[in-house]
């Protein structure tokens, strides 16, 4: 495959869609000895939790080669770029700013300005500083005002550089894997443990975005959360009533009070002392309008009432998965985008990350990820078909730039239309990365 196709009369054809590539900091940066640790390095450092026994402290060697990858960014023609900032980086034991951290960002905030390519900049992809872990992390009401004066003083310092502000990535990820079964940092487990998390990392969005609007009022401002769509395995009321509640658990947990004020019902099933202490003022504030949600989505799951466990995943023995053991389910990107539509009055949508994990080789200087080009044409159909039932998305990110840190899967799973040689650092753009610059160079 030379190009991904799409309908000449498409938004995705058309120049104002906009087009982008993603990473987060802690995932590429390196360099962890010019910032404060965060919750990933003691993680990482904390046997059995990463799969290769890797960790972050040179990953892609970014904050060394960020020019050239501004180049590599530059050269694939993308409208935007996603990347998020390192908070243990930006902000010194002290509270102030680290000068050194901002100015690295702010140097390439400024090139990017320069070389016309816009910035989507998330505040926080999972990398909290570990002195704020040691007093109960996002389980401590307090780390939301934290990142509320973090958020203040970094937007101000950047005063207008910067063209759209995520709050958080995956709110879920966060609370629902670091605390809830503790497959990531900070690897804290119990029902009661995600659900208070989630809360105040929900209200941390909130006060966030509360001071973006003073700070950043000409920025986009918005958030970004996953969602693995819930389907029943078999027909039978017992299976949809389980991929209901699983809905509600995983995805509608976070979205339906940023959108309505409101936890979803599963709330009531929570018992006491599993339920977030929520006080006066939190649930206004985390469902303040958004200039824009950003929409990661990967696969689906499906569920079964045939178990003893709550919420039991199906395995799609005959599915085609990729190389992280997630099927390609295209359909649930549709489905997922129009049921949205259909239940929330939501503002304009970016697909902030979609993308595959491959078992990449360099072959005389090429890389044939044919799995990783099919991967992305059936889901960029799958946005101009919700595009074409009336959603409003206006733009598209690759997840990921370059293959970097996959959190707990270490450097084995590689998400880039960008191999990395890491003993090298060398990068190689591959035949999904040359795709993807011919789809956007198309554009009319
Ligand atoms: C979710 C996260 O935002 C990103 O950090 C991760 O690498 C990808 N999806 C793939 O798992």
């Amino acid at each position: 495959m030379s190009m991904y196709q799409l309908p000449e009369h498409s938004l995705l054809r058309k120049k104002q869609f906009l087009y982008g590539v993603a990473t987060a900091s802690f995932q590429i940066e390196g360099a962890a000895d010019s910032r404060l640790p965060c919750i990933w390095d003691t993680f990482c450092a904390t046997a059995g939790k990463i799969k290769d026994g890797s960790d972050g402290k040179t990953a892609c060697d970014h904050l060394r080669l960020w020019r050239d990858d501004l180049d590599l960014i530059e050269s694939l023609g993308v409208d935007a770029y996603r990347l998020s900032l390192s908070w243990p980086r930006l902000i010194q034991l002290d509270g102030e700013l680290n000068p050194t951290g901002l100015q690295f960002y702010i140097d390439l905030l400024d090139e990017l300005k320069a070389r016309n390519i816009k910035s989507f900049v998330t505040l926080y992809h999972w990398d909290l500083p570990q002195h704020l872990e040691d007093k109960g992390g996002w389980l401590n009401r307090e780390t939301a005002y934290k990142f509320a004066d973090y958020v203040e003083k970094v937007s101000t310092a950047f005063g207008d550089r910067v063209y759209s502000y995520a709050t958080l990535n995956e709110p879920f990820c966060s609370s629902f894997l670091g605390y809830e079964v503790g497959v990531h940092a900070p690897g804290l487990t119990g029902r009661g443990n995600g659900r208070k998390s989630a809360h105040h990392l929900l209200l941390a969005h909130g006060l966030g975005l509360q001071v973006l609007r003073r700070t950043a009022p000409h920025a986009l401002n918005g958030l970004v959360l996953n969602f693995t769509p819930c389907y029943p395995h078999t027909d039978s009321a017992a299976d949809k009533a389980v991929a209901e509640q699983a809905d509600q658990y995983y995805n509608q947990w976070y979205l339906q009070p940023v959108m309505t004020g409101q936890y979803p019902d599963y709330f009531q099933k929570l018992i006491a002392e599993e339920k977030p202490d929520i006080q006066p003022g939190d649930m206004a504030l985390i469902s303040q309008p958004l200039d824009f949600l950003g929409v990661n989505f990967y696969t689906r799951h499906v569920y079964t009432a045939n178990s003893d466990q709550e919420f039991a995943v199906v395995d799609m023995k005959d599915a085609e998965k990729t190389d992280i053991g997630w099927e390609i389910y295209p359909q649930a990107f549709y489905d997922l985008l129009t049921s949205m539509h259909q239940k929330y009055k939501l503002p304009p949508i970016y697909i902030t990350e979609n993308g595959a994990a491959g078992a990449d080789h360099v072959e005389e200087g090429q890389v044939h990820d044919e799995q990783r080009q099919r991967y992305y044409q059936l889901h960029l159909n799958a946005v101009h078909q919700a595009v074409e039932a009336g959603v409003d998305v206006q733009g598209y990110f690759a997840w990921s730039l370059m293959d970097n840190f996959e959190w707990a899967e270490g450097y084995s799973k590689r998400f880039g239309i960008v191999y990395v040689d890491y003993n090298t650092q060398q990068r190689t753009i591959k035949q999904s990365g040359h795709a993807y610059r011919q789809l956007l160079q198309s554009r009319t």
